[in-house]
């Protein structure tokens, strides 16, 4: 029925009209005021008025939408309704934790209702589709977007991207609460080399297959309806240009029927690449290799037309773009009322709701991973404890919102201060100690890190030695990770080390939390503070959660989606490399092993890592050999006097393969809460799915031979148990 709805209109469009589908545009004026008259932003007025645009982004909130969307129903020819996008990252305008973060969850139905309420503000809100989820694994630190994807790991990066997709689409795209999303960035992105944004990704098809497309792949197969390419080149060929990644292996292959739109510019980019001669030849390669949707590079509306006509690109492929687009337009229920998301009440009522902030707190509780807790100095105690309450985050309410969250207005995260307040039984003292940055807005250019200005150390110390504990609220600004924001150190900036070295001199008792939206390389800190506490950047809420678990009332179940470095020369650090020909040799003082000479190969916290308030041991791990691989069956109990949920972890070893497999690969988890004393016994099954993996041509393939099982609470896991793989029947 849709597909002969979309036949009848393409028979109706012109090549012009058919290269606006193609067109996307940022939002260009104050639709509320009067529209300008000259410049680019008059050109793209026009353009909309004459059917040159489809989708446009960052136009917001019901009043605004409906006044393009008007133009585009009520003033061009056809009356295609534009699909609008935004950013949509962690949360609307009511901010949830940092994607990072909320995958340390390991709570796939949060993760997925924090989709679903970021999708139903948003979509209150006018707006039809997210780029999100980022997919993207990456394994290096100073790549300032690993707070938006969900790690390092392909499983459970998989699951994750799965999850977020089933979240903002839910079962029916066309209901005024759910957007489309966007699988991005393919592909490699995470990859860059150096973790510098936007550069050169030169990796081999093992690593393609096995490490970055898998996400992909899943969400594509959970009916992902959009795709993102990408800034960088791959293997050379920019992602925008790459025929084999979106018409090959995405439409052929894989099958996907939905659209691929290009990132800001990187069509035009093409030519700083040094792969497109002008934007002419840029949009020809875009074109030609799948990209459907043009973002922000003029290239598609100035030059499309042109290149049919001159039997460059073919009208046929423009015909297969225009149809993914109008399919999605057609599942969003747009056709059907282009005004079905805009509506005033509705957006008042969702906007903010208790519903929201509510989901919100609940996703932030579960993100927080506690790192270290000696001589149990956490929770803190409800009465009788002096608390101080030191460090730059403590009183502020704009960092915790983190990067990406576009919509949100600043200062309006619960902070520190005002989280711990609820627990007034206490005697509470702040101090800022040091500034970590000169403010921020909503999207600063950069974020200066360099104060030296010790003028609060004194204040600070004073603070710290007349109370009986000291947090210390310490980390990255909210906009020293996200786009743009490599770092190429990992410790603590400015001069928070300093001040925490400060502090620990006049008060051993010093829980440290940290809000940052990346690995951090804290040895120090590690060495010396007895408790730390992992809080990212937890949007809105974040206060109200910190607090909750500081003090017990909510305990922590959090596990790393990411290796924690020791030092930023690991990088890139991750638990699933492989074992090379010299992993080890054994006697003192050798040095022909593949090892730094100044520092630890090990992570200072391993991948799957999370303390809880109480203690967790496993036992009787069995392996059953069934026909379709081995189930697993073990015991987990919880060995302490708090209810407490574990993330039980699943590791293989492929010991011998045609190309070789990493010392360690995650393949199922599950998380179980325990009440104190209980038992539980877990079964898992690990067929062809989780036992095989790609070859270097992509295809998948389960090799017979030796395999090991490890099972534990982190990928430094506790109990393993080796079987062999016969050919398993088909
Ligand atoms: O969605 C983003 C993308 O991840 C980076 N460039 C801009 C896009 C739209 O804002």
């Amino acid at each position: 029925e849709v597909e002969r709805k979309i036949d009848s209109l393409l028979s109706l469009m012109t090549l012009e009209e058919k290269v606006g589908q193609m067109n996307q545009y940022n939002g260009f004026w104050d639709l509320t005021g009067p529209a300008p008259k000259e410049g680019d932003a008059a050109k793209k007025y026009d353009h909309l008025k004459s059917g040159l645009v489809g989708s446009m982004l960052n136009v917001t909130g019901v009043e605004e939408v409906r006044s393009v969307q008007k133009i585009a129903v009520e003033e061009t020819r056809l009356g295609i309704p534009l699909i609008i996008g935004f950013d949509v990252i962690h949360g609307f305008r009511t901010i949830s934790p940092i994607p990072l973060a909320e995958s340390a969850s390991w709570d796939l139905e949060a993760i997925k209702n924090s989709a679903a309420m970021a999708a139903k503000e948003a979509a209150a809100s006018g707006i039809n589709w997210t780029f999100a989820p980022m997919v993207d694994i990456s394994r290096d630190a100073r790549w300032g977007r690993v707070m938006e994807g969900a790690g390092e790991d392909p499983y459970l990066g998989s699951k994750i991207a799965v999850a977020r997709v089933e979240g903002f689409q839910g079962s029916d795209l066309a209901s005024p609460y759910t957007v489309a999303a966007c699988a991005k960035h393919f592909a490699g992105y995470g990859f860059a080399e150096g973790g510098r944004d936007y550069n050169t990704v030169d990796v081999g098809t093992s690593t393609l297959y096995n490490t970055i497309l898998p996400p992909f792949k899943a969400a594509k197969e959970a009916g992902v309806r959009t795709f993102m390419n990408a800034f960088n080149e791959l293997n050379g060929i920019p992602a925008t240009a790459d025929r084999f990644l979106q018409r090959e292996l995405l439409k052929d292959q894989w099958n996907f029927d939905g659209f691929v739109v290009s990132d800001w510019g990187s069509m035009i980019e093409m030519q700083a690449h040094g792969y497109a001669r002008d934007r002419k030849h840029a949009a020809e390669l875009a074109a030609n290799a799948g990209s459907d949707m043009d973002m922000e590079s003029y290239a598609y509306v100035n030059e499309l037309v042109d290149l049919v006509k001159q039997g460059k690109v073919q009208e046929s492929d423009l015909d297969d773009s225009v149809r993914r687009i109008l399919r999605v337009k057609f599942e969003l229920g747009l056709f059907e009322d282009p005004y079905k998301y805009l509506n005033e009440e509705r957006e008042d009522a969702i906007v903010g709701s208790k519903e929201i902030n509510d989901a919100a707190l609940d996703m932030a509780r579960k993100s927080i991973v506690l790192l270290k807790n000696k001589n149990n100095l956490l929770p803190l105690k409800r009465k009788g404890q002096k608390v101080a309450l030191i460090g730059p985050f403590v009183s502020d309410k704009t960092s915790p919102l983190g990067s990406w969250r576009l919509a949100a207005e600043d200062g309006t995260a619960i902070s520190l201060a005002e989280g711990m307040a609820s627990y007034e039984d206490n005697t509470v003292r702040v101090s800022e100690g040091v500034k970590l940055s000169n403010g921020s807005n909503s999207f600063p250019m950069e974020v200066k890190v360099n104060s030296r200005d010790r003028s609060g150390f004194d204040e600070a110390v004073k603070v710290a030695k007349e109370a009986d504990v000291v947090v210390m609220a310490l980390g990255e600004d909210g906009f020293q990770s996200g786009e743009g924001r490599s770092r190429a150190e990992l410790g603590l900036p400015g001069l928070q080390q300093e001040l925490l070295e400060e502090v620990y001199k006049v008060n051993k008792n010093v829980v440290l939390v940290l809000h940052n939206g990346r690995p951090l390389a804290i040895e120090w800190a590690d060495q010396h503070i007895p408790a730390i506490v992992e809080a990212w950047q937890l949007g809105t809420q974040s206060g109200h959660a910190i607090a909750q678990v500081l003090y017990g009332d909510y305990n922590p179940s959090g596990k790393l989606p990411v290796s924690f470095p020791r030092s930023v020369g690991q990088m890139p650090l991750y638990y699933n490399y492989k074992n090379t020909g010299r992993p080890t040799l054994p006697g003192e003082g050798v040095v022909f092993w593949s090892h730094y000479i100044d520092e630890e190969n090990t992570p200072l916290y391993p991948f799957g890592h999370g303390l809880s308030y109480t203690e967790f041991t496993y036992d009787t791990l069995k392996v059953n050999k069934h026909t379709d691989g081995v189930q697993l069956t073990l015991t987990v109990k919880n060995n302490g006097e708090v209810v407490g949920k574990e993330v039980v972890q699943v590791y293989i070893r492929d010991h011998f393969a045609t190309v070789t497999r990493p010392v360690k690969e995650l393949k199922a988890f599950e998380l179980v809460s325990l009440a104190p004393g209980e038992e539980r016994q877990l079964q898992f099954n690990l067929t062809k799915n989780e036992l095989g993996y790609y070859l270097n041509d992509g295809s998948f393939i389960l090799e017979p031979g030796d395999f090991t099982v490890f099972v534990g609470g982190s990928s430094d896991t506790v109990l393993e148990e080796t079987f062999t793989i016969e050919a398993l029947d088909e």
